[in-house]
């Protein structure tokens, strides 16, 4: 099978497709012919040598978390699935490989595809969607009616936020760039600020039950402000102000939290729902071919991508 690697950490030209056997099945194994996979900056990240300090990085070392196919076996323990079953779901990113003709993966990592949406498609939600929803839902415990900023609204991580705390009836305002205001509108967010018309986009009079910054340039401190009480700032990457934060919960009601996303197929079922009934979409920006996956990690490096970046591996 084709799969990309990496034998060195570096640029996106260290990216290399090679042949390999196809891996075999274990009794717990589900093996997957991947239709698709998608690129999220945690990708480029580990090409980088970013997250050396993880486990799982010998050479050469796949890449890719999401990915979306065809179940072609499974394991004599498996239940729920079986050969023929289209599926989508998440692998651990830092591990990767899902930038693959073939993956192995286990029935906590994946549901069945809704039929309404493509192999593309599918393979470009897992790992930013369920970012989005254990941010709001299992850390920030979002109630209806709650206020909720998503601070990079136009991004994978925030393009999902927008939609799925709308659906979950919170009050959204969505941060992006000028030129994706119309973008976070459609998604439906109630207000959008556009952090290139301001010199401070916190310098406003709203106040947030939830700010989930999925660019992380603020900070704990910067956003208390903006926060009404009881109010919790999230982040995507970790943060000193965070860490800190956890020594003025005598003092404040207001909570510092870091995502760190958990793969987990009863929130992959949940997405699955708000798929079916039209609350979630995906907006791919691109799809790339697998042979242009260096052109697809330049593209994501460049903090840019309106919504996802898909990679077709059929
Ligand atoms: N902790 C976890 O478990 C976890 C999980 C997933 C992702 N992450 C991390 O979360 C971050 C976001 O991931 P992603 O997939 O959403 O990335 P992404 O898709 O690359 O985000 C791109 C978006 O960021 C927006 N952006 C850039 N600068 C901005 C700014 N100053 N203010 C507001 N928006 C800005 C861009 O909009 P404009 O073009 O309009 O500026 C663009 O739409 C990454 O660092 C990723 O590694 C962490």
């Amino acid at each position: 099978m084709k799969v990309v690697v990496i034998k060195q950490y570096g640029g996106a030209e260290v990216l290399k497709i090679i042949d390999t056997e196809i891996p075999s099945v274990g009794t717990g194994d589900i093996l997957v012919n991947v239709k698709a996979s998608s690129v999220n900056p945690v990708d480029w990240k580990v090409r980088k040598g970013m997250l050396r300090f993880l486990p799982g990085q010998k050479f050469p070392k796949m890449l890719g978390g999401d990915l979306s196919g065809e179940v072609v076996e499974v394991g004599q323990d498996v239940s729920g699935f079986r050969a023929g079953d289209e599926v989508y779901g998440m692998i651990s990113a830092v591990k990767g490989g899902a930038y693959a003709e073939y993956a192995i993966v286990t029935n906590n990592q994946i549901v069945h595809k809704p039929t309404t949406i493509s192999f593309t498609e599918a393979a470009a939600i897992s790992l930013a969607a369920l970012t989005a929803y254990q941010s709001l839902v299992r850390l920030g415990k979002l109630e209806a009616g709650e206020t909720v900023c998503v601070n990079g609204c136009s991004g994978g991580v925030g393009h999902f936020a927008v939609q799925i705390a709308k659906a979950l009836g919170a009050n959204v305002t969505g941060i992006c760039s000028t030129k994706n205001i119309d973008f976070a509108k459609e998604l439906g967010a109630d207000t959008v600020l556009d952090y290139k018309a301001v010199d401070n986009i916190l310098e406003t009079s709203k106040k947030y039950d939830i700010f989930l910054d999925a660019v992380a340039n603020q900070s704990y401190f910067n956003v208390l402000k903006a926060l009404n009480r009881g109010g919790r700032y999230i982040t995507t990457l970790p943060s000193i102000s965070v860490i800190l934060s956890t020594f003025f919960k005598i003092f404040s009601s207001k909570r510092g939290k870091i995502i760190a996303i958990r793969i987990n197929s009863e929130d992959l079922r949940f997405l699955s729902e708000l798929i079916k009934s039209n609350k979630l979409k995906v907006n791919i920006d691109k799809v790339y071919d697998m042979e242009d996956i260096q052109d697809a990690h330049r593209h994501s490096e460049t903090g840019r991508v309106v919504g996802k970046l898909a990679v077709r591996i059929d």
